[in-house]
Order: C-alpha cells, then sequence, then structure tokens
C-alpha cells in the first residue's frame, strides 16, 4: 500500500507531490463515503486522537472531529480557555497527560509558529498541525487545492493569485507550497506593508493592482485581514483596505473571464470580499468547507496507517 513519507504533518513544506497525490486520491474514496447514506467507515476502530486547541476555530475544529468520527476513531477534545494551561501548565506536560490516556495523534492548533514542530520532538505521537500562528495551516491548503482541482480537473498550469494580508497568514504560506508543488503559477497581491520581503524566494509574483491581479487569474482567493497578529496598523482605515483590496460583484462582472473565488473563512462580509460575491455562482467556499472533511479524513487515515 503507498504511503505518506512523513510520520506527521507538519506543513506542506514536508511534504512530496507523491504525498499530495495520495492525500487527494484518498479523499476521492472518503468524498464518497460522506456522500452515502451512512457516512461512516469502522478503519480506525482502534485509534484515539486528541484534538487540542489553543486558538480559536470553527471550520478546522469541527471539521477534523467529523472527520475522525466518519473513520470511527475514538476523539477526545481540548480548548486551552477551559484547561489547566491557565494553572500554568507547559504544553509538553499538557500534551504527555493526554497521552498517558493512551491517545494516538494529536491534532493542535497553537498561536506560536512551530509549535508542532517542537510538539513532534518532545511526544511519541502522530502531530497534525491544525494551523501555527503566521506559519502553516496544511489541511487547509490541502483543501484548497482540492477544491481548485475538483472545479478546474487540475491544479497544475492555473493561475492563482492570493490577495490580502500575506503577511500574517498561514493559509497564505502553506498554499504556496502546495500550489508550486503541484505545477500552479503564483501570485500575490496586497498592500506592500502586507506583503513579506523576498516573498519572490518562494518563486511567487507580487502585483499590487488588484483589478491586474484578478485579469491574470484563474482563481482567486481572498484572506481575510488578521487583526488578531497586528500590533501596528498596516494600513490607514478599514475602508480605504475595502476600496483598494476588496472584491465585490462590479469589479468581478468587468472582468475578462470568469474566476474562481475562494476564502479560508471566517469571512469579514463587506471587507476583503462583498456578500454577493461570497455568495454568487463564481464561489466555491462552502465546497471548500464540504472538502475539509474528505482531505482531514484522508491525512489521519494515512497518518494512522503509519502507527499501528
Ligand atoms: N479556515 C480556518 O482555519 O477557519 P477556522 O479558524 O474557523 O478553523
Amino acid at each position: 500500500m503507498a504511503e505518506l513519507s512523513v510520520k506527521h504533518l507538519l506543513g506542506i513544506k514536508y511534504l512530496n507531490e507523491a504525498d499530495i497525490d495520495l492525500i487527494f486520491e484518498t479523499a476521492d474514496h472518503f468524498k464518497e463515503v460522506i456522500n452515502r447514506s451512512i457516512k461512516k467507515v469502522p478503519s480506525l476502530r482502534d485509534i484515539t486522537i486528541a484534538n487540542i486547541f489553543f486558538e480559536n476555530s470553527t471550520r478546522t475544529k469541527l471539521s477534523f472531529e467529523l472527520a475522525e468520527k466518519r473513520l470511527s476513531a475514538d476523539v477526545i477534545n481540548f480548548s486551552a480557555g477551559q484547561s489547566s494551561v491557565k494553572k500554568g501548565e507547559t504544553l509538553i506536560d499538557t500534551v504527555n497527560n493526554i497521552l498517558s490516556m493512551k491517545v494516538d495523534m494529536v491534532v493542535m492548533r497553537h498561536p506560536n509558529p512551530g509549535a508542532g514542530i517542537f510538539l513532534s520532538k518532545h511526544v511519541n505521537a502522530s502531530i497534525v498541525n491544525a494551523g501555527d500562528g503566521a506559519h502553516e495551516h496544511p489541511t487547509q491548503a490541502l483543501l484548497d487545492s482540492y477544491s481548485i482541482r475538483e472545479k478546474l480537473g487540475d491544479v497544475a498550469g492555473k493561475k492563482v493569485v492570493i490577495v490580502g494580508d500575506i503577511l500574517h497568514s498561514r493559509v497564505a504560506l502553506s498554499n504556496i507550497f502546495a500550489l508550486k508543488l503541484q505545477g500552479a503559477e503564483v501570485k500575490v497581491c496586497g498592500p506592500h506593508t502586507l506583503i513579506p520581503k523576498h516573498i519572490e524566494t518562494l518563486g511567487v509574483e507580487v502585483e499590487n493592482n488588484l483589478l491586474k491581479a484578478l485579469n491574470w487569474c484563474d482563481v482567486a482567493n481572498m484572506l481575510r485581514i488578521q487583526n488578531e497578529r497586528m500590533e501596528i496598523s498596516y494600513f490607514p482605515t478599514t475602508r480605504e483596505y475595502t476600496q483598494q483590496y476588496g472584491l465585490n460583484k462590479k469589479i468581478l462582472d468587468s472582468l475578462d473571464k470568469e474566476i474562481v473565488v475562494m476564502h479560508p473563512g471566517p469571512i469579514n462580509r463587506g471587507v476583503e470580499i462583498t456578500s454577493d460575491v461570497a455568495d454568487s455562482k463564481q464561489s466555491i467556499i462552502l465546497n471548500q468547507v464540504e472538502n475539509g472533511v474528505a482531505i482531514r479524513m484522508a491525512v489521519i487515515y494515512l497518518l494512522a496507517s503509519k502507527i499501528k
């Protein structure tokens, strides 16, 4: 049986093209499963998974939990805000206490970049990064590429622009790695202050003009401004940001071709994207969410097969 080259999913950076192909083939199978009347398979009946979230989440947390339950794994959930972390317990102590309850896999979201990498070196369990600060969000990038493949037939050769707060976005970095690995052309677009210096070294081009970027692309991935990661102002006002980098229906309808619109969520309606765009037929935002369950089932199933 084909297997992943990695024991943990810490970032797209550590995957190769064959890993992505294998995850997508496995997700194709699980997507068929979750559309059956009985949406569950017994594959992981002997596996226990802890979802530990040190940062807020709606989509990722629910999607991982559902994926685990669809695979028949035993699941425990931990939110730092209601835990003994508030009494000063460290990350390693917290996780080792959870693991002593015979847990096989840890899915972790954490505000610190590299938290998953750190954990993988100190505990004996398979670690899945569910977003580490402004670093990586690998399952989001996988479900994004999978959704492009589903909509356009392939990722290779497609032109994708990632718009907005690239500087603070783990979604942007993981998407850049995933899209480049699969042969897509990638541009980033946003205010100079929200584009990291030297981003071109990742093989992407910078385009500061939204209209030019949109007229170039097949797919626009609109990102949220990550106010929670900003200690200073990176643009004068939200209104000005929206005027220059917000996508509205008038702009969408003025483009030379019909592009696909994506957003990882949560959406700030009226800031980076208007409701009539988010809810338009060109938007695949809810397809992304649906595909997240199949992708996470695939990732968990493939990683679990390495610890059995
Ligand atoms: N896309 C995403 O990571 O959303 P949540 O923060 O709600 O999990």
